[in-house]
């Protein structure tokens, strides 16, 4: 048997949190032979509902999950974590844009950040889903200078998710026959869905999909307001596909990427495809199971170089935003 992996999850007692733990506890973010620790924080007025959560991990009677560490202390909550799942944070509402939500949520990473620095496990990853995620990732990142930049990531699969499902619904096809979408940039209602690269059943997008007007007029901008649409119908943002996605994030960075295909998350920018180091960028990505790189050398043209770009200036804002956040 395995020696368990202590896995920090903040906001445990949230929608997401609700859709999470539970696929966490039962191994399909880490593997079916690999025990787990779940140490799940939340903030004081939600340790009553993280009491039901814990009541409910309990009576699953998971094998592989092996203790249940319930806090509101940060220290406590990233003691020995391999993984931080850094959920917690508010939800933005119908008509707000995911930014509006940088100076209600931004301060909670610094904090953070500086806790996962002193208290987590030495191969320490982080995972942030709280929007916006790409700049509470940077601030993060940036208030744990000593853990290194490769070991920080902001979640824009579920922009993945949703295109790739979009294009196999044009197409008529399964969705597992769609590949090698990578979302760009920000996940925001900038990101870039760039289909140019993908796949249906090996052959381009475009030569598939050949109505050319779809991807301007209706393809990237579903993609890029289907988070807004779904807060719109349900009165609540997206939490069992954010879910899904946090889990298909952790699996793509911890198994070999196949061959045909790569995945979207968003990391440390070195300045691959001109685009500012130091910013938190979603690129196409490939992991060779224990550690990841940006897929490097893709021909870019000028819609896409007008849209990376378009989404690396208002990371670059966000940036300027929470200037005060970063050290
Ligand atoms: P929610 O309001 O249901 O739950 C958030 C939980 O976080 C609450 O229980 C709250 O008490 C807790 N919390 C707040 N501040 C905290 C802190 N400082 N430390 C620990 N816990 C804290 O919200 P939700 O639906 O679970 O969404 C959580 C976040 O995820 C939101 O910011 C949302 O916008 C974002 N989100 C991101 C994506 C993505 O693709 N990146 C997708 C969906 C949602
Ligand atoms: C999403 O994409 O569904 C989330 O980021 C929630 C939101 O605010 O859109």
């Amino acid at each position: 048997m395995k020696s368990p992996v202590h896995v920090a999850v903040t906001g445990a007692a949230g929608q997401i949190g609700y859709s999470l733990l539970f696929r966490i506890a039962s191994g399909q973010l880490l593997g079916p032979d690999q025990p787990v620790i779940l140490r799940l924080i939340e903030i004081e007025p939600g340790m009553k509902a993280l009491e039901g959560v814990v009541m409910e991990l309990q009576d699953c009677a998971f094998p592989l999950l092996k203790g249940i560490v319930p806090t509101s202390d940060l220290a406590e909550g990233f003691d020995s974590a391999s993984w931080a799942l850094l959920v917690g944070s508010v939800p933005r509402k119908a008509g707000m844009e995911r930014g509006d939500l940088l100076g209600i949520n931004g301060k909670i990473f610094t904090a953070q950040g500086k806790a996962i620095q002193d208290n987590a496990a030495s191969d320490i990853r982080t995972l942030v889903v709280g929007n916006p995620c790409n700049t509470n990732c940077l601030i993060a990142m940036n208030n744990a200078p000593d853990v290194p930049k490769d070991r920080w990531f902001a979640m824009t699969r579920l922009d993945e998710n949703r295109a790739k499902t979009q294009l196999a619904l044009k197409a008529g096809v399964d969705v597992d026959s769609v590949k090698k979408l990578a979302i760009w940039g920000n996940h925001s209602s900038t990101m870039y869905p760039n289909y140019f690269d993908a796949t249906i059943g090996g052959d381009p997008v475009p030569s598939v999909i050949t109505d050319g007007a779809w991807f301007a007029d209706s393809f990237i901008p579903t993609v890029q307001q289907r988070g807004a649409a779904i807060i719109k119908a349900r009165g609540l943002s997206s939490a069992a596909s954010a879910a899904n996605a946090a889990i298909d994030t952790v699996r793509s960075l911890t198994t070999p990427t196949a061959e045909d295909d790569f995945f979207s998350v968003a990391v440390h920018s070195n300045g691959e495809y001109g685009i500012e180091p130091g910013l938190i960028y979603s690129f196409p990505m490939r992991s060779d199971g224990s550690t990841s790189s940006v897929v490097e050398g893709l021909a870019i043209g000028d819609f896409s170089s007008e849209k990376i770009k378009a989404t690396e200036a208002e990371l670059l804002e966000e940036k300027s935003l929470v200037s005060d956040l970063l050290p």
